[in-house]
């Protein structure tokens, strides 16, 4: 492989947070599977991301050991209790074997007790009620509010006025897995971990968490536990807040779109939610480890090797997706990775699902008076693994 003449991924190109799909498009096209600057090596097409997800030749990497290894260097010099590794151990996404067989078959159980309707309806009351006299909004605001009423009461988290704090615990939570990240904020995230121990209530979740456990034989320690609320709180919150903000800001920017959302049913529906979740992928890039040296269209991959698959980029690749750049809301078929695939395949896929299902018709019969106000520019977060916003202005048409 000749690195040197051809484009190498770097998201710190001039413009990717704003819009990273021309850097992907280029990768994509011109140099569409090859090694990083940091030994790294980065897939960008649909098939080949595809292949590699549904294999059982790759494993997951495993995030609460790296950052064990990180600990010493993190704290040194600081009074500070390490948690990163503790907080992360119970996190499905990074660990393999029986180990995440039996986590996600206990998380999977639980999630299924969820009254998901019931919680919306009350969700979307209140927060329709929060926003009635406004006559501008921050949809970025909007939707975490919504995302964070379901939440809070799908987990049982403890005092309702947290709204702000949960926001910043799911966010700094995520940015454990993001890529280069400074100590500092390694400190920051490290006491937002510990600050969320005393978050979670003896919810039935929780409950449902020590039956479905214990029922497999499996011990828990109250680590593990809290390991396991933290991320179902990460998880649920920050890519369905993401995934739900870029959706209502490809929708009310385009008439037809609102339109379609208007006076459709659920068939039509359900297509563009789809739609949405492959034209945003919230979840931008998930990791895979090869155990045996691989030869991957001529390039020699050594062992022990971090891949990063591009779900974004396989998401808009024109050989899978007709004008892949476009919103397209009866798209079919749709095959699109934004949940991943294979052992990992997202567990909260359905809830994500039915929340879109049933908040996006009423949000947008409510939003409709209002229009994206292009005189405050859309603020994109410097984050890699997850594309997030963190502001974005409407305003009273
Ligand atoms: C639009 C919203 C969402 C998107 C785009 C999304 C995306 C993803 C992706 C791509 C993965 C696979 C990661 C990998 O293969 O390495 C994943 C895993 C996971 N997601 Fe989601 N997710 C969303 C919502 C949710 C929700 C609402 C929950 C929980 C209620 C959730 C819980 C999980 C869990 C627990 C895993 C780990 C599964 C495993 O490793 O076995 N996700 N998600």
């Amino acid at each position: 492989m000749d690195n040197e003449s051809k484009i190498v991924w770097n998201p710190y190109t001039k413009g990717y947070f704003d819009n990273p799909y021309p850097h992907l498009k280029q990768c994509r096209e011109e140099n569409p599977v090859h090694k990083g600057v940091h030994n790294e090596f980065i897939f960008f097409k649909y098939e080949d991301v595809s292949k590699i997800l549904r294999s059982n030749d790759f494993y997951v990497s495993e995030l609460s050991s790296y950052l064990q290894t990180k600990e010493p260097y993190i704290f040194k010099n600081t009074n500070t209790c390490p948690y990163l590794s503790k907080g992360t151990q119970k996190w499905p996404m990074y660990l393999n074997g029986d180990e995440h067989k039996n986590l996600r078959a206990v998380m999977g159980k639980s999630f299924k007790e969820f009254e998901l309707n019931q919680v919306i309806k009350e969700s979307l009351t209140i927060l329709n009620d929060r926003y009635k006299n406004s006559i501008t909004i921050d949809l970025v605001d909007y939707c975490s509010y919504f995302i964070f009423l379901v939440t809070e009461k799908l987990f049982g988290i403890k005092d309702f006025e947290s709204f702000e704090n949960i926001k910043k615990y799911s966010n700094m939570l995520a940015r454990s897995q993001d890529l280069f990240i400074p100590k500092q904020i390694y400190e920051e995230i490290n006491s937002w971990f510990l600050w969320g121990k005393n978050i979670f209530h003896d919810s039935k979740y929780k409950e449902n968490i020590r039956f479905f456990a214990n029922k497999l034989n499996l011990e828990y320690t109250d680590e593990d536990i809290y390991s396991i609320m933290s991320i179902s709180v990460m998880a649920a919150f920050e890519t369905s807040k993401d995934n739900l903000t870029m959706a209502l800001f490809e929708i009310l920017r385009d008439q037809k779109l609102i339109n379609y959302v208007l006076h459709n049913d659920t068939k039509e529906l359900n297509l563009l939610i789809e739609e949405l979740f492959r034209f945003s992928s919230p979840l931008q890039y998930t990791v895979r480890v090869n155990n045996e040296v691989i030869e991957y269209n001529n390039i020699v991959i050594p062992a022990k090797s971090k891949l990063y698959l591009c779900l974004a980029s396989a998401n808009r690749d024109p050989e899978n997706f007709t004008a892949p750049d476009k919103v397209i809301p009866n798209r079919t078929p749709n095959e699109h990775l934004a949940f991943g695939g294979g052992n990992h395949f997202c567990l909260g896929a359905q809830i994500s699902r039915q929340e879109m299902r049933y908040c996006l018709k009423p949000m947008v019969d409510f939003l409709k008076r209002f229009r994206i106000d292009d005189s405050v520019p859309t603020k994109w977060a410097r984050q890699i693994f997850m594309r997030t916003t963190n502001s974005l202005s409407i305003k009273l048409k």
